[in-house]
């Protein structure tokens, strides 16, 4: 299959039309049989639920090339089953987790020119999408909702690549304890975006987010959960109710524990003990590893000893052995690994 001529090296991560999509409706109380369709816009009610009361969900992940020249997907059933308990949070009916890794396959082989080459340093980006598509005026559940799945090829997430990132502690809250930040709902972005377009101005890559109960523990980003390490080479992430279950994150411990035998822990993690530490990381789908540099606190600046250059060297494993499981050069962990074509 001929590939798109497209200067793979030179994507960001921004949108791309490519060739089909795929959509289901429910209506009635269940989803009909969906089907991959050519239009990419969608018509709905000026009274939909997405439109009035931001009744909307999203997922991400990525299909690689690997070495051999197949195509695959990374831990896809965590997807499925993230997206699962984010509808039932937003009261949605949720979209079957089977029908969704079968309509991951149909995405995926219906764009295949679009899927980057091996060693291109891009990726097929996968977004599907959850919301409200019947009209309500009360405040309520939508009566109908729509599932759509679509691809662009991405390059990384943050300009520069892996250079580490500046990032600053926000005065803003991310997600309130009991609310929604643990699940992958619109709306904890769209009240992200002021705290980022101030960050942005401001000359910074992206916000820290503390917990907004006390504002003393370390939370996770706008799009990315964090990781650390030790000065005495621990692998720490931070413990909270209140983030997204990042599934780059949980595999990037299990990698830490069991390809690298790096001692690891999930638990609180204050701002007050960064500064101690020896390297540290954004860590997500789009993110990957992106390595952090500084961190503007109130109190002063926390500077990382692995510098403003190059990732630190425990990130940099991580992000080798990662990596290689998702193209093939690194043996995976069973069922980590989703072939499509
Ligand atoms: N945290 C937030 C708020 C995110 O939007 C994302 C991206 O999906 C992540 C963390 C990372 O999650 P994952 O590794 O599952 O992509
Ligand atoms: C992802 O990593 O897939 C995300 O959803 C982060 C961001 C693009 C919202």
């Amino acid at each position: 299959m001929e590939k798109r001529n497209i200067d793979w090296g030179s994507l960001g991560f921004s949108y791309t039309k490519t060739n089909s999509r795929y959509v289901s409706y429910y209506q009635n109380g269940k989803w009909d049989d969906g089907a991959m369709v050519e239009k990419a816009e969608v018509t709905i009610s000026e009274s939909a639920g997405v439109l009035q009361y931001a009744q909307t969900c999203f997922e991400g992940l990525k299909a690689y090339t690997t070495i051999d020249g197949n195509v695959v997907t990374f831990r896809p059933d965590l997807n499925a089953k993230r997206m699962s308990d984010t509808a039932k949070r937003l009261l949605m009916p949720s979209f079957p987790e089977e029908r969704f890794l079968d309509a991951l396959d149909q995405v995926v082989k219906a764009n295949l020119d679009f899927v980057p080459p091996y060693g291109s340093g891009a990726t097929l980006y996968i977004r599907p999408f959850l919301f409200g598509s019947g009209p309500v005026i009360g405040v309520a559940p939508a009566p109908e909702y729509t599932f759509r799945m679509f691809c662009t090829p991405v390059g990384p997430y943050f300009k520069g690549g892996v250079k580490p990132l500046k990032l600053v502690v926000s005065e803003y809250d991310r997600a309130a304890p009991n609310g929604t930040g643990h699940i992958k709902a619109g709306l904890n972005y769209a009240m992200s975006l002021y705290a980022g377009d101030v960050a942005h101005k401001n000359g910074f890559a992206e916000n820290m987010f503390l917990d907004a109960a006390t504002h003393t523990l370390v939370e996770e980003t706008g799009g990315a959960n964090f990781l650390f390490v030790t000065k005495d080479n621990k692998v720490i992430t931070p413990k909270s109710s209140t983030i997204l279950p990042s599934i780059t994150r949980r595999s990037l411990m299990y990698v830490a524990k069991e390809y690298l035998h790096l001692e690891t822990e999930e638990r609180e993690i204050p701002l007050s003990e960064v500064s101690s530490f020896s390297e540290g990381g954004l860590c997500g789908t789009a993110a990957v590893i992106s390595p952090i540099g500084s961190i503007q606190t109130s109190n002063g600046v926390i500077s990382f000893p692995s510098g403003m250059e190059k990732m630190g060297p425990v990130c940099q494993k991580l992000y080798d052995t990662l990596t290689g499981i998702q193209m093939g050069t690194i043996e995976a962990p069973q069922g980590w690994i989703h072939s499509i074509a």
